[in-house]
């Protein structure tokens, strides 16, 4: 009887365990073979009921299944343990060979650029720099640079003002000139970069756009030195010795005299502008001495001391030095015109 139960037991296990596929499996079939509860572990106790000489061939021959089910299954725990392993390392298997995944860089937008490029060059020119608030007030904007109410200078600038309020946004970084002059005595030599708004919008005129004012005011400051203030900046910023400027007389409330500054240029056989090749000449920026009620309203004494000051449009300079044809295209954000003119 026991016999047989040993056999059926043997070959019950054989079949059992070479459908085992898991650890987990396994584990089972290690609780269902020698477990307490196990078929194998009843067969001891039916050993009570046999003679002694038989308990002894019995004993033995259990024995023996028990060992040789303990060896299966630990080496098949073995197996599995490094099969699994191996399954694991194959999922984090790495492909040297493949290309590796292109870098995407960050690209400065040609204003940036530009604006670097001119804080550069005035600060290597002596300037300081200052900045002006964007949502300004009558005084700053207007007033205090010479430019009273109702005057007709006001419709030079279209102004956004703001509802329910006083307050404006400045229409030119001039307002820094004002800001500046109140908080600090002369001499002093400034520029101030930023945007600048007005209710305009074509193809040569957004709503918003930026400019940099460049202001000194000292005992002995001359048109002079701000003819060779211009003429420096300019040279270095369209890398061109051959620049020639034109100074224009022209009028603005907050200079006397004041002057329109043109710069030569020529057209390559693409027909693009080149700056510096040529003799035809266009207008680049507006300057001039600073008017002696300008410092009066800044509290300095126009008897003592005098200034220049001049004013020019970052995206003019950005299209002529890098041949952008239409304004708008700077705001756009179209990812053609940055990977295309972006640095
Ligand atoms: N503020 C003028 C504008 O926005 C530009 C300008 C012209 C600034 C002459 C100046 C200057 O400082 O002297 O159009």
């Amino acid at each position: 009887m026991i016999n047989n139960t040993i056999k059926e037991i043997a070959d019950n296990f054989t079949q059992e365990i070479s459908r085992v596929k898991s650890g987990q499996e396994l584990e089972q079939l290690r609780i269902n073979f020698l477990g307490k509860k196990s078929a194998i572990n009843s067969l001891y106790s039916d050993l009570k009921k046999v003679s002694i000489e038989e308990k002894k061939d019995l004993g033995a021959k259990i024995n023996n299944l028990r060992s040789d089910i303990t060896q299966k299954i630990n080496d098949l725990k073995s197996d599995l343990e490094i099969f699994e392993i191996n399954q694991k390392l194959e999922g984090e298997k790495l492909d040297l060979t493949e290309p590796a995944r292109s870098e995407f860089k960050g690209i400065l937008h040609p204003l940036t650029k530009v604006k670097e490029e001119v804080e550069n060059i005035l600060s290597d020119l002596g300037f300081d720099f200052a900045d002006g608030p964007e949502v300004e007030d009558d005084f700053h904007n207007f007033s205090a640079l010479n430019i009273p109410k109702d005057h007709p200078a006001r419709q030079m600038q279209d102004t956004f003002y703001l509802k329910n309020s006083e307050l404006l946004l400045r229409t030119h970084t001039s307002n820094t000139q004002i800001r500046k002059m109140l908080s600090s005595k002369p001499p002093m030599q400034i520029a101030s970069l930023g945007r600048v708004f007005r209710c305009d919008s074509d193809k040569t005129h957004t709503p918003m756009f930026h400019q940099v004012e460049g202001f000194a005011v000292g005992e002995d400051v001359t048109m002079g030195n701000l003819k060779w203030v211009l003429e420096n900046f300019l040279q270095r910023f369209f890398e061109n010795k051959n620049i020639e400027l034109r100074f224009r007389p022209s009028f603005f409330p907050f200079t006397e005299p004041s002057a329109e500054v043109d710069i030569n240029y020529g057209i390559d056989n693409q027909n693009r502008v080149v700056i510096g090749k040529g003799d035809k000449f266009m207008e680049i920026l507006g300057c001039g001495m600073i008017h002696p009620n300008v410092l009066s309203s800044c509290e300095i004494d126009a008897k003592k001391y005098q200034g220049f000051a001049f004013g020019i449009g970052i995206e003019r300079l950005a299209m002529l030095k890098y041949g952008i044809n239409d304004l708008r295209m700077f705001f756009d954000n179209d990812a053609r015109f940055l990977h295309h003119y972006g640095f």
